[in-house]
């Protein structure tokens, strides 16, 4: 056995009993992602040593006031973060998610990130609370579209009808989507099995998802590179890179399902 695998074979996580048997029996799931569970394939989080938290503010970046002070600003910013997010690929663990929809017959994926990975690796039974970085909306008219332009050809961009275009994100002090909102509470109401991967559970209303769920008797598992606050209520933590421990439990389903 080489080294690495020794490595590998070590850091194993073990599953409990009781997790495999709601993987294989629950009929509602519900899994909340951020920025974390990108991280692998190259998106940079927000916090932590390397996020973006770090080098940029949000005020000044990723908020109403600050397009309405300097739109061009704010959007050389999310032309960089596009064309960053547009040289990536999901990573194993948004395959993973993807598969883990048809299982259940009951499954939302609430996702926190703006990035599109989630659907590029097929998820489709999900919602996306801050917006998407591909979709823009018409200041003018309110009209959403789609547009995967990187780099922009006009920075700000304008809508044909003349409008200024603003990023389909939702920005600090802004309300999320209600009808996503709505769903996502629905959700982890329901839930039988929780996961809240790749997020710090700090930024309100998606940190208090794994809570509902939970007072509502769902079971609370957490996959996250460090602890959060959450961590000391969840059911099962999971401490390390979400990829390869969404890959091993999945391969621990297949086995046993085989
Ligand atoms: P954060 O950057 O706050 O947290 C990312 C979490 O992922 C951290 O707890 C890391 O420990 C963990 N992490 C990093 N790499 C990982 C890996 N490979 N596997 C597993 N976990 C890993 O990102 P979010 O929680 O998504 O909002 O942040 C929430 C919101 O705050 C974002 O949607 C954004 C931000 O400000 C807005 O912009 C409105």
């Amino acid at each position: 056995m080489s080294r690495d695998s020794l490595v590998l074979h070590q850091n194993r996580p073990s599953f409990s009993d009781r997790l495999i048997k709601l993987l294989l029996q629950a009929r509602s799931m519900a899994i909340l992602t951020g920025a974390g569970i990108s991280a692998e394939s190259g998106v940079p989080t927000f916090r932590g040593p390397d996020g973006l938290w770090k080098t940029y503010r949000p005020e000044d970046l990723a908020t109403p006031e600050a397009f309405a002070h300097d739109p061009r600003l704010v959007w050389e910013w999310y032309d960089w973060r596009r064309q960053l997010i547009a040289r990536c690929q999901p990573n194993p663990g948004h395959y993973v998610l993807a598969e883990w929809e048809r299982r259940f017959k009951d499954f939302l994926l609430i996702t926190q990130n703006v990035d599109g990975l989630h659907r590029r690796a097929g998820s489709s039974r999900m919602v996306e609370l801050h917006g998407n970085i591909w979709k823009v909306r018409c200041l003018r008219e309110g009209a959403v579209m789609e547009n995967y332009e990187a780099p922009l050809k006009e920075i700000p961009p304008h809508c044909p009808c003349g409008g200024l275009l603003r990023p389909e994100v939702v920005w600090f002090g802004e309300p999320l989507p209600v009808e996503a909102l709505r769903q996502a509470y629905a959700a982890a109401e329901r839930a039988e099995l929780f996961f809240s991967i790749g997020t710090s559970a700090v930024v309100q209303p998606a940190a208090s998802l794994p809570l509902v769920a939970k007072q509502c008797g769902a079971y609370v598992v957490e996959i996250n590179r460090d602890p959060t606050p959450i961590t000391p209520m969840v059911n099962e933590s999971f401490q390390g890179a979400a990829g390869p421990i969404l890959e091993e439990l999945s391969q621990t389903l297949r086995r046993i399902s085989s």
